[in-house]
């Protein structure tokens, strides 16, 4: 975002206080800010007692080897266990969990805590059979169906850490994650729906478990879709085992083990600066109490409260304000398997009778363009509170969320976060905070954040600089799997003591902080997470690429899209006609559609300085359209004139 659009933001002047019954009710008070303040340990050792223990902790917190922290240091528990059994155990068995929602109309299933028990219990019986053990990794990848979030809980039952690959990755994406956290078990479906029609899973499973050996001994497989695929049974000697075969016969009883607090959850894989995802390592106390906490607060939830998140479980959204938040806390949430189809979402919220509602600025923009015709179509008195996650939400967003979506009577509370954070950090309480549109305000009770300069200075009120925190969290990620020097280096190594998020951020003159989107080689496009590095290294894997740079560009629906400039090899002539065509379908193969450029220019050559970095913000200029930016670093100035004749010919 540029300064003018931030200070065009920061004068917003619109306010909007909590409902006066909202905040009578409120599950978290103005006190609790202080109350954190004053032993913030202690809070969050509170926060810790919304969970069912094993063992009690006897230690809130190690930080003695920072920034390896442990959290609940001696506590044992199950995650599972916490999300399904003790709300059976408490007499909520019947309680709906999952109101699924199928993508083809009326296929609809709901699932009460009694059922969600049952179907965990089956499910780790299954993987126990298929010789998965307390510490060994599985590796899933599914669609939206209610099996996704039985596989995760019966993984964290047997304590065999999962890591989710979204559906929409390539088969290279997902072999390449396989591999780093060596996973023996991939659970998958033979396909999903996706825009109305069955799309499949399978065969990139296949592919990616060709990729990698004989690292993968079985492949569960959910069958969803029913379509044709390629079948290697155990009967010839295969890997392939259908769900319902391992898992429907399985007994419904399973004892479950405690596992140690800082006993790992899940690995969960996301782009970095450099070409290789990182593997977020999250353990089981502390994010369970940061996630079910920050659900509770947040969200404001009620035990009548009808919860939506639209995430996708392949995203940390999905895992922590999906999966294991709501579940910990006994919520009774939907699930849509589908995308924002036009007034799909507004159905669901009328039949299901929706109060809390969370999602994307990309998916609300998506909406405010197809008009307010349509949501006006539907009764969505019941939602109470609305949420935003994932990247900036503009005022105008925000305001036509809450305007159009919330009746004007809904709060919004914008949350930032990271799959590294695990949880909320900082966003309003609804029930305290006056919102302002386009801010995230301040820091959640328990966490502590600043905006620092280069040299780690507080900027103060009415300045810009990094997003930086400033203290240990629950949820917090302990390490990346397999790298602890890189852990160091990337999150803790800028400023002693300090976890760079990697964002850029501004203090209004009231202390309030806004975001501003990353200031390193990530982008953010819809909301998810991609790095320039990575979408490089796919470019020049393609053999008519010679050099490549890609920068994230602004764009009024998904917030940034991916441009790409190319230099082709010599041998490669002009590239072709198709050339732009076939390196946009070269980086869906290795990464995913989600990567695809939405603009390619070929062009001759690209701004370096004298030491040969590629200057990205030029290009970025370019991509915006924008006159170009200082060129005096450049080794040769004249490249930008090169490249700005291009533009005019570009697609
Ligand atoms: C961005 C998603 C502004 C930010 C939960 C962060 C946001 C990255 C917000 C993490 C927000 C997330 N306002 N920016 N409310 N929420 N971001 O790991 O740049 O997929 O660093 O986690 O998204 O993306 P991730």
């Amino acid at each position: 975002m540029s300064e003018q659009t931030l200070s065009n933001l920061m004068s917003e002047d619109r306010r909007f206080e909590p409902p006066a019954d909202l905040a009578a009710d409120a599950n978290v008070k103005e006190e609790a800010y202080d109350r954190a303040d004053s032993d913030r340990e202690a809070f969050w050792g509170e926060a810790a007692e919304r969970l069912d223990w094993g063992q009690k902790w006897d230690q809130v917190l190690d930080w003695s080897n920072p920034p390896f922290a442990k959290w609940f240091v001696g506590g044992t528990l199950n995650a599972s266990v916490n999300c399904v059994d003790r709300h059976v155990e408490a007499g909520n068995g019947d309680k709906v969990a999952i109101h699924w929602v199928g993508e083809p109309h009326d296929d609809t299933r709901d699932i009460t805590y009694a059922q969600l028990k049952d179907e965990v219990s089956r499910a780790a019986n299954a993987l126990t059979e298929l010789g998965v053990r307390k510490g060994d990794r599985v590796a899933i990848y599914m669609p939206m169906i209610p099996e996704v979030v039985v596989a995760m809980l019966a993984c964290a039952r047997l304590g065999a850490p999962h890591t989710v690959v979204f559906g929409g990755f390539s088969a290279d994406a997902l072999a390449s994650r396989i591999t780093d956290c060596e996973a023996h078990v991939v659970i998958t479906s033979d396909g999903g729906y996706r825009r109305g029609a069955a799309s499949a899973l399978k065969p990139a499973v296949d592919e990616a478990v060709e990729k990698t050996g004989d690292l993968v001994r079985h492949v569960l497989v959910v069958r969803r879709t029913g379509q044709d695929i390629e079948w290697n049974g155990r009967e010839e000697g295969g890997r392939d085992v259908w769900w319902h075969d391992a898992v429907d016969g399985a007994s419904a009883e399973h004892e479950p083990e405690m596992h140690d607090s800082e006993h790992p959850l899940y690995v969960m894989y996301t782009s970095g600066t450099t070409g290789k995802p990182k593997g977020i390592l999250h353990t089981t106390g502390g994010y369970l109490t940061g996630t079910s906490y920050t659900h509770w607060a947040v969200f404001d939830l009620k035990d009548d409260d009808v919860y939506w998140c639209t995430a996708d479980v392949g995203w940390v959204t999905g895992h922590s304000y999906m999966a294991y938040g709501p579940l910990a806390n006994g919520a009774t949430q939907v699930m849509y398997e589908g995308t924002p189809e036009k007034g799909r979402w507004w159905q669901i919220v009328q039949d299901y009778k929706v109060t809390i509602l969370y999602t994307a600025p990309t998916a609300i923009r998506t909406f405010m363009k197809q008009g307010r015709e349509i949501p006006d179509g539907y009764d969505m008195s019941s939602l109470r509170l609305l949420g935003s996650v994932g990247e900036p939400i503009n005022p105008e967003a925000y305001v036509w969320y809450r305007e159009v979506i919330g009746g004007d009577r809904c709060p919004v509370v914008d949350t930032w976060w990271q799959t590294e954070t695990g949880q909320i950090m900082i966003s309003p309480l609804p029930g305290v905070t006056a919102g302002k549109p386009g801010s995230a305000m301040k820091a959640l009770p328990g966490i502590s954040a600043d905006v620092v300069d280069d040299d780690a200075k507080p900027v103060g009120n009415g300045n810009g600089g990094y997003l930086v925190l400033k203290e240990p969290w629950p949820a917090m990620l302990r390490t990346l799997w397999g790298d602890d020097q890189r852990f160091k280096d990337t999150y803790w190594s800028r400023w002693e003591g300090l976890y760079f998020a990697g964002d850029g951020a501004k203090l209004d003159d009231d202390g309030d902080i806004w975001l501003l989107g990353r200031v390193d080689d990530v982008m953010n496009v819809s909301g998810h997470r991609l790095s320039t590095t990575e979408i490089e290294s796919a470019l020049v894997s393609h053999p008519k690429v010679a050099e490549a740079a890609v920068v994230g560009a602004a764009d009024e629906t998904t917030g940034q899209a991916v441009c790409a400039f190319v230099i082709l090899r010599d041998s490669a002539g002009d590239g072709g006609e198709d050339i732009v065509e076939e390196l946009r379908k070269h980086v869906a193969k290795e990464i995913g559609a989600i990567a695809k450029p939405r603009q390619i220019m070929v062009v001759p050559e690209l701004p370096k300085t004298r030491s040969g970095k590629i200057m990205r913000r030029l290009l970025k200029d370019v991509a915006e359209h924008r006159e170009v930016g200082d060129v005096t670093t450049l080794a040769d100035s004249t490249v930008m004139d090169l490249i700005k004749t291009k533009e005019g010919s570009a697609p």
